[in-house]
Parts: structure tokens; C-alpha cells; sequence
């Protein structure tokens, strides 16, 4: 029996208009956060600066596009609530603002998908990632296109208005290249023809079940991010040809692009253009000491709560953060390094050892030398 037949009718109803009541509770909230949005870009990207390191450029460009988007849509919400009372639905569907999607371009583990997922925290709105490598085509061998919007009114708490102010990130949207680049999936064009038509803003339907939920993607910010491994080749090529000279991040068209494997009506809707830099050892540094969501500072506050204070020297963070970048994986490989070198300590020093954990290079160098045979048993 399905509770829905024990329920009487009148209870039905009620707990009905209780769900609601609280989904216009939230969709009201999410609409005045996004009317009160009144941060500049300056201002925007200096949050940012507290978890983002490095970027510069990066964090530039993306913060003056999320800012000038979200100001632009909360504006034109405003006007339209102000002058007609009608749902917010209606004042979406009748809302107009052209949108500038992100391209996001850079190696592994730099900050593309955390700076993108950072700065919906910030503007408050629902955020998505989405790995391309898991779509294809037609949705019988991994998922479809259609399935990103399903992901997207999820995290949206099921209200379609919340979903349609969101952020979708896709990522490794290089690995979705055509033919034209050597070694790359056939189907990728598939899977760009059907990225095109969400990214356009059209109206599209939910699937869920039986029930089919209208859901248009005109409001939507996309970011696309990939590695884009030896497009620098690319660039460098064209600008020879040209007789330009420079870095060639700050090259970067839509035709290089193009040459890489991607199709023309597709790069067109990602007209901002983001590349990101290769993080420095200062970089890794700077992340361990000053993002607010360091793995370091975490471990050291975690240890702080046992009594452990946790101190590096300048010369261990040089350390972890060569051996870091020896990884490969960009900061990505700071935590599994910090972890290596701090597992002992952490296994064996709570509630044994309260006091000064003093780690310098040596140190380091001790544990990551031996961290696969001392751990006991
Ligand atoms: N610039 C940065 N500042 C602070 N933390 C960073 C930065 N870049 C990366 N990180 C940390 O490393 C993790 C991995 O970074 P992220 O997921 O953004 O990599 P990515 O550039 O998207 O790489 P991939 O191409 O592999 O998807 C983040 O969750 C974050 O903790
Ligand atoms: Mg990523």
C-alpha cells in the first residue's frame, strides 16, 4: 500500500499547499537575494581573494561577468515585480537579459571548477557541476544533456524559478572536441549539438517520472571549463602566422578554439573567455596559508582542538608545496602531500600530546620518505 492511500483526502491537501507555501517561501528569498545584489565587481572579487589565490586576471574577468549578470537579472526582476504584481515565474518569462557565458580555460586542479563554484556561493544562487566525460549523445552509455537540468533543479530543492537563476558549470568540455583534433571521442559532436540547445536559452521540459516540468535556460549562467591540453600550440601557431607576438592567453579567439575541435555556434555562446595560470610554488604556498578553506589551516585548527598546536616553517611549506607541484595535479595535490606528511601525527599525538608541533623541512622530508611504512598497524 502506498502511504498516499492511507492518507485522507484533507491531510493530503494540507501537507499539499504546506510544500506549497514553503516552496514560494524560498523561491521569494532567492529572487530578493538576487534583487538585493549590489556588489561590485571590485568588491566581488575581493571576496573572492579570501579563497581563490592567484588568478588575477582570472578572478577579474570572471567577477566582473558574474557580477554583471546577476545585477542585470535582479534589476530587470525588480522593474518587472514592480510594475506587475504576477508570480515570479511570469517575471522570468518576461524577463530579458543577455547573458555573457564563461569559458573557463587552464591545467588540472588550478582553481576553474572552485573559483566557478565559489562565486555562485558568494552571489548565493544554486550551483551544478557537471563532468562532460560522463555524457553521450543519445544517453544510453552514460548520461544525457537533458540530465544537467535534472541535476540542476535538485540542487535547486525542486523549484524550477530557484533552477532557473542558477549556475551551471560543465566541465572537461575539451574532451568533447570533433574529429578535428586526433584521438578525441566521435561523439563529441554530439554531445556539443545537444549542449548548444540548453546553452541557447531555451525552453526545455524535465522529465521526472510522468510529470514533465517546463524549465527555460535563458537565465542560466553556464560555465564551461576544460584543460585544453596544448591549445598554447594552437595560439602560438596562429600568432606566428600573424606576426603577433605576446603571451598567447591573452590571444585566445573563438577560432582557436574552432582548430582545437569545437564547434563554431557552441564557442560562440561562451563569448568570455577565461585562461588560467599554472599555479606557482608561491601559489601552493599561499593557498596552504591564507585561503580560507586550506587544508592546513583545517588540519592545524582540527589539532588545535586536542590541545596540538601545529606550526610550519617557512622552509616545510616550501617542501610541501614542491612536492605538491611534482604531483601534477595542481593544488589538488597539497592535501594528499599535507595528509602524507601529517598522518602519524595526527593518528597518534590526540590525546597523548598536548603542545607545540613544530614542522620544518626535514621533517617533511622524513615523513614523505617513509609515510608508506611507519603508519602502524
Ligand atoms: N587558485 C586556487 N586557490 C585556492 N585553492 C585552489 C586553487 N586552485 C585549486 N584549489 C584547490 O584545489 C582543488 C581542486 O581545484 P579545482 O577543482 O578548481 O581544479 P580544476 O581547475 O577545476 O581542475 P580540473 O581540470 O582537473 O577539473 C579545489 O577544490 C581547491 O581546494
Ligand atoms: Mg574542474
Amino acid at each position: 500500500m502506498k502511504m498516499d492511500d492511507r492518507m485522507p483526502g484533507q491531510r493530503q491537501e494540507r501537507i499539499q499547499e504546506k510544500i506549497t507555501q514553503m516552496k514560494t517561501g524560498q523561491e521569494m528569498e532567492a529572487v530578493q537575494e538576487i534583487i538585493d545584489f549590489n556588489k561590485t565587481p571590485a568588491q566581488f572579487k575581493a571576496q573572492m581573494d579570501r579563497f581563490v589565490i592567484g588568478q588575477e586576471q582570472g578572478k577579474k574577468i570572471l567577477s566582473t561577468a558574474v557580477t554583471f549578470h546577476y545585477r542585470r537579472l535582479g534589476q530587470a526582476l525588480r522593474k518587472w515585480l514592480t510594475e506587475n504584481d504576477g508570480s515570479i515565474d511570469l517575471a522570468l518569462r518576461h524577463t530579458l537579459t543577455p547573458r555573457a557565458n564563461i569559458m573557463v580555460i587552464g591545467p588540472t586542479g588550478c582553481g576553474k571548477t572552485y573559483s566557478s563554484e565559489t562565486a555562485s556561493r558568494l552571489v548565493g544562487v544554486s550551483f551544478v557541476h557537471e563532468d562532460l566525460t560522463k555524457f553521450s549523445e543519445v544517453g544510453y552509455v552514460g548520461q544525457n544533456v537533458g540530465d544537467i537540468l535534472v541535476d540542476l533543479l535538485l540542487a535547486a530543492g525542486g523549484n524550477t524559478s530557484v533552477a532557473q537563476m542558477g549556475v551551471v558549470y560543465i566541465d572537461e568540455i575539451d574532451k568533447i572536441a570533433g574529429e578535428s583534433s586526433v584521438g578525441r571521442d566521435v561523439s563529441g559532436r554530439g554531445v556539443q549539438k545537444g549542449l548548444l540547445h540548453l546553452v541557447d536559452g531555451s525552453e526545455n521540459t524535465v522529465q521526472i517520472g510522468k510529470e514533465r516540468i517546463p524549465l527555460s535556460t535563458k537565465h542560466i549562467l553556464f560555465i564551461a571549463g576544460g584543460a585544453f591540453e596544448n591549445l598554447d600550440v594552437v595560439v602560438k601557431k596562429r600568432m606566428a602566422r600573424q606576426g603577433l607576438v605576446g603571451n598567447w592567453r591573452h590571444f585566445l579567439t573563438a577560432d582557436d578554439l574552432v582548430a582545437f575541435g569545437m564547434e563554431r555556434q557552441l564557442m560562440g555562446r561562451f563569448p568570455v573567455k577565461v585562461v588560467y595560470d599554472p599555479l606557482t610554488t608561491e601559489d601552493l604556498k599561499n593557498i596552504m596559508l591564507k585561503s580560507e578553506d586550506s587544508a592546513l589551516l583545517a588540519y592545524t585548527h582540527d589539532l588545535g582542538t586536542w590541545g596540538i598546536d601545529l606550526e610550519f616553517t617557512e622552509d616545510a611549506l616550501t617542501e610541501v608545496a614542491h612536492r605538491a607541484q611534482q604531483e601534477g595535479t595542481g593544488a589538488r595535490g597539497l592535501i594528499s602531500v599535507l595528509h602524507r606528511v601529517l598522518l602519524e601525527d595526527m593518528f597518534r599525538l590526540p590525546g597523548t600530546f598536548t603542545g607545540r608541533l613544530l614542522v620544518d623541512q626535514e621533517y617533511v622530508q622524513d615523513r614523505l620518505r617513509c609515510d608508506s611504512r611507519t603508519f602502524p598497524n
